[in-house]
């Protein structure tokens, strides 16, 4: 399993970016993630998509898996995917350190957080955009992460859903209260431009994929986008 002491700096007050393998070169997935851990993030943004809950397919547990043995970030595995809770085993047992269900998926949410947490792992909800935040309210306690989705999820290099803002501050306000160790992520349509707004409003992730994936110079778009969620 890998061990939740490596994310254990998560909880502080920074802007953590989470680098999105959606879209890396899937044919040379090891060398995509070496050049963006050498480029200094922190965190590795991993969707799991089942053709189901949205629809696209990517990747399974044994790919996630062969992962682990290329680099020493940690995982941060996005599942949309139906029926989350069979499959939690197989990617905590594949090295995740966070998993995510969406709530729309999971009819049980709150045992579902439970079953990860139960495999050593941190245990994210993640709400579509039309998905109220006030549906974590009663799991508040269960919740190590949030994911604000600000794309409908499926695909990468989306545009940011701005009407987000005002969820994303909400539910920071109410994490503040309620669970002020857990991480509030954002992900899709994540720039320079909404890397600003998106942490201004209280998020403490941001997941990034043509952003970062997307460019030739990792390094300079990992530093851009930390400037700009910093301004
Ligand atoms: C969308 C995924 C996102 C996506 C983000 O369903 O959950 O992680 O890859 O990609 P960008 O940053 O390109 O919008
Ligand atoms: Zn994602």
């Amino acid at each position: 399993m890998w061990a939740c002491s490596s994310v254990k700096y998560m909880s502080g007050k920074a802007i953590i970016l989470a680098p999105s393998i959606l879209s890396a070169d899937f044919a040379r997935l090891g060398e995509e993630i070496a050049r963006v851990e050498a480029a200094g993030c922190e965190l590795l943004h991993i969707d799991v998509m089942d053709g189901h809950f949205v629809p696209n397919l990517t990747i399974g547990a044994d790919v996630v898996k062969a992962l682990r043995g290329v680099t020493a970030l940690p995982f941060d595995v996005h599942l949309m995917v139906e029926k989350p809770e069979e499959y939690i085993e197989r990617f905590a047992a594949a090295g995740a350190a966070y998993i995510t269900v969406h709530a729309e998926a999971a009819r049980h949410l709150h045992r579902v957080l439970a079953q990860i947490r139960a495999c050593g792992v941190k245990a994210g909800a993640a709400l579509n955009p039309a998905t109220p935040w006030e549906n974590l309210r009663y799991v508040a306690e269960n919740l190590d992460l949030v994911l604000i989705m600000t794309v409908n999820p499926g695909f990468g290099g989306q545009e940011f859903i701005s009407a987000m803002l005002p969820k994303i501050a909400a539910c920071a306000e109410w994490l503040r209260a309620e669970n002020p160790g857990c991480l509030l992520e954002t992900d899709g349509g994540i720039n320079t431009r909404t890397a600003r707004a998106a942490a201004a409003a209280g998020a403490n992730i941001l997941v990034a994929g043509a952003a970062v994936f997307g460019q030739a110079d990792a390094a300079a778009a990992l530093r851009d986008l930390r400037r700009a969620a910093r301004a």
